[in-house]
């Protein structure tokens, strides 16, 4: 029965059919920026997601003319800037399964339609994030180069595909009279930040992406632009019939194009059982950062080339293969303003405050714009629609607006004049990338100052957080650190938003935190270039707080791995008198400032290897940093990532993957929490 709630249905019909309106024409403004203007104005993972919504609708309402849907299009027009190809077998697109129950499905419905009662036999090849070309040889000779354009007319690219290296002009021996060859040209990463750096210097705007990139550097009316721009290329489909009439699986299409000089991904890998595919997809997507180049997904295909041909192919996609995609880690949002936060040190920082949008696994609001120049550089104005990257655990990143979508009265974006907080003129030097307010008094130097005293890193003084110091700040009770240990209840009880029992909790975190090593006082009290492990050093070889305010650069600097910048900055700020203040605070509320004897004697077993330390270790030690100090006393170092200077990596539970994956290929021996101990002691990796 009709829910008497509901519209009724011809209300129904006609929003369905605004949206399919609506839907159709966003995708095909999306497609001719695509294709042939060369400058996206949405992001992929945006484009899927209006592009499945639009055939959902298609489908389930068969009734809207179908014809001239942009579902049945490939790609766009080829432009007028080449000439036309016309590709003898259409050049086809993918589907996407954006999930594992969609690749469970796809798997049932290929396997339904074999018919065969053992399951086909899959490979499975990485999805490059690049555009796709068609390369003809005739008698071994590149003859002819074509994009995809829209599938049946590409653009003919002869020119420009000749200059890339990965691409034999001549193929052989034993080439075959005619051979057409697919794949993917794309901009290796490292290229791409090059070129990047390239722009910075040369004053000029970021790159997108490597994919905009790479299509922008293909299709140049200069083929010298082209071949400076460093291209790459992974050929992933053979198209010549006869000669794949004597083939009967793609392993061996690989073998060919290989042995004929083409370039021939080493990733592909072929399973019997469905669960190993899913398994290959897992492992890149925790992977999908490792290789020099983008991918952004995992493409499935039949292996045997019988079965390709009894499945056949729709207008658009063949049936024999889909793309996994991989959760996007780029999406085009709007930047609704930029704003500066101002730090401890003063240095102003411009961030995006954008339109929250979920990508890289989590939902961006905000992104950090770094400095002036990299405002300029990344070319962004409020009310821009910018894409946004997040990829992994690494800072969300604004890379640059969509050009075509900005307002004609919008405004370039300057940096302002006076500090937000305080009113002082911003100041920035000549040869400084950052902008800094100069103003010590400044509150929210101060405010930044005291939650950074009080954060993990330093004294870890729970109850402490940015809105707590904010008030005390705003109400005058704290003025810097050294006051926290002398406040009283009353203090407290009077500021807004507090009760009892936070007035108590605070109290008591704050009284534990007396206690705390004299490194976290000296890392809390903000040295400019002093971090855990000098800190650590200097308390460790000083003893206490007056001998490193009365030791000078020279005998600071003849501690191991402190070098003239550190030493320097300590001295200097031990003669700042706003600094003495704060330490003679501190030393009469009773802090600890010497360090404590410890109980066992450390020998610098780990002098000069640096261990990395990840996941948690909470068998024999509090937290990671406590690991990470253990390493530190014994001499060693514990960046945070992976590199091939990596003594060993330590990994506990819920270790990261990628460190695991990328300690495993640069053969970096991996142990556990119990080896670690060992190797504190010893010094030595067990064999
Ligand atoms: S096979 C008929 N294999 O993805 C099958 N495509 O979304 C055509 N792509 O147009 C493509 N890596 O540009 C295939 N290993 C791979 C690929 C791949 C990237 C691209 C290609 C294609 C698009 C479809």
């Amino acid at each position: 029965m009709e829910d008497s709630n509901s519209p009724p249905d011809v209300i129904k019909a006609r929003v369905i059919e605004s949206r399919i309106t609506e839907l159709r024409a966003q995708i095909r403004a999306h497609n001719v920026a695509y294709y042939e203007l060369e400058e996206p104005t949405i992001a992929d993972a945006d484009y899927d997601l209006i592009s499945r919504e639009l055939v959902n609708l298609e489908l389930s309402h068969p009734e809207y003319e179908l014809e001239d849907s942009p579902t049945n299009d490939v790609g766009s027009k080829a432009s007028v800037l080449f000439s036309p190809v016309q590709h003898q077998v259409p050049m086809m697109s993918l589907d996407n399964a954006m999930s594992f129950d969609e690749l469970d499905v796809w798997h049932e419905r290929v396997s339904k339609s074999l018919g065969d009662v053992t399951s086909p036999r899959f490979v499975c090849e990485l999805k490059f994030d690049g555009l796709a070309v068609s390369i003809r040889y005739e008698m071994g000779k590149l003859v002819q180069a074509a994009t995809r354009g829209n599938g049946r007319i590409g653009e003919d690219v002869t020119a420009n595909v000749s200059t890339i290296k990965d691409i034999p002009k001549v193929i052989g021996p034993h080439a075959p009279n005619v051979l057409e060859v697919r794949g993917e040209v794309y901009l290796p990463i490292s290229r791409f930040k090059a070129l990047n750096e390239e722009q910075i210097r040369k004053g000029e705007s970021a790159y997108i992406n490597p994919r905009n990139t790479a299509s922008g550097s293909l299709r140049q009316k200069n083929s010298k632009v082209t071949a400076s721009r460093g291209l790459s290329f992974w050929s992933y489909q053979l198209e010549e019939k006869s000669l794949e009439l004597a083939m009967e699986y793609s392993s061996q299409t690989f073998e060919f194009l290989s042995a004929l000089g083409l370039p021939v991904s080493p990733e592909i890998e072929f399973f019997d059982r469905f669960e190993e595919v899913k398994e290959f997809c897992k492992k890149w997507i925790t992977n999908r950062h490792i290789p020099d180049y983008e991918i952004d997904g995992v493409v499935i295909k039949l292996d045997s080339l019988r079965d390709r041909e009894k499945l056949g192919s729709t207008s658009r996609a063949p049936r024999w293969a889909i793309a996994f995609k991989f959760p996007p880690e780029e999406r085009t949002t709007k930047l609704l303003s930029i704003e500066v936060s101002v730090g401890r040190t003063g240095r102003a920082t411009p961030f995006a405050v954008l339109e929250p949008v979920f990508v890289g696994g989590s939902t961006v609001a905000m992104a950090t714009l770094h400095n002036e120049d990299q405002v300029a550089y990344k070319n962004v104005r409020p009310g821009d629609v910018v894409f946004v990257r997040k990829a992994g655990d690494v800072i969300p990143e604004v890379l640059g607006p969509v050009l075509s979508q900005r307002s004609t009265t919008s405004d370039a974006w300057h940096f302002p004049k006076l500090c937000a907080s305080c009113n002082h003129a911003f100041t920035r030097q000549a040869g400084d990338a950052n902008t800094y307010c100069q103003n010590q008094l400044c509150p929210a130097r101060i405010r930044q100052g005291i939650s950074y005293f009080a954060g993990r890193t330093a004294m870890d003084i729970e109850g402490l957080g940015e809105q707590t110091v904010k008030l005390l700040v705003e109400e005058h009770v704290v003025e810097d650190v050294g006051d926290l240990f002398s406040l009283k209840e009353n203090q407290l009880l009077n500021s807004k938003g507090t009760n009892q029992t936070s007035v108590d909790n605070l109290l008591t975190a704050i009284g534990a935190a007396k206690d705390r090593p004299l490194a976290s006082v000296l890392i809390g009290l903000g040295i400019d270039h002093l971090g855990p492990s000098t800190a650590e050093m200097l308390a460790r070889q000083f003893g206490n707080i007056d001998a490193i305010m009365q030791a000078d650069a020279e005998a600071i600097e003849s501690l191991e791995g402190i070098g003239p910048k550190i030493a320097e900055s300590v001295v200097a700020f031990f003669c700042d008198p706003v600094q003495l203040t704060v330490v003679e605070k501190l030393r009469a509320a009773g802090v600890r400032l010497e360090e404590k004897v410890s109980e066992e004697e450390v020998f610098p077993v780990l002098q000069g290897k640096s261990v990395v330390v990840t996941g948690n270790l909470d068998n024999w030690f509090l937290s990671r940093d406590d690991a990470k100090k253990a390493i530190a006393a014994r001499g060693g170092k514990s960046p945070g990532s992976v590199s091939a200077q990596t003594y060993v990596l330590v990994a506990g539970n819920g270790a990261g993957q990628s460190k695991l994956a990328k300690a495993e290929s640069l053969s970096i021996p991996i142990i556990g929490e119990d080896a670690f101990r060992r190797l504190l002691q010893s010094g030595e990796l067990e064999t």
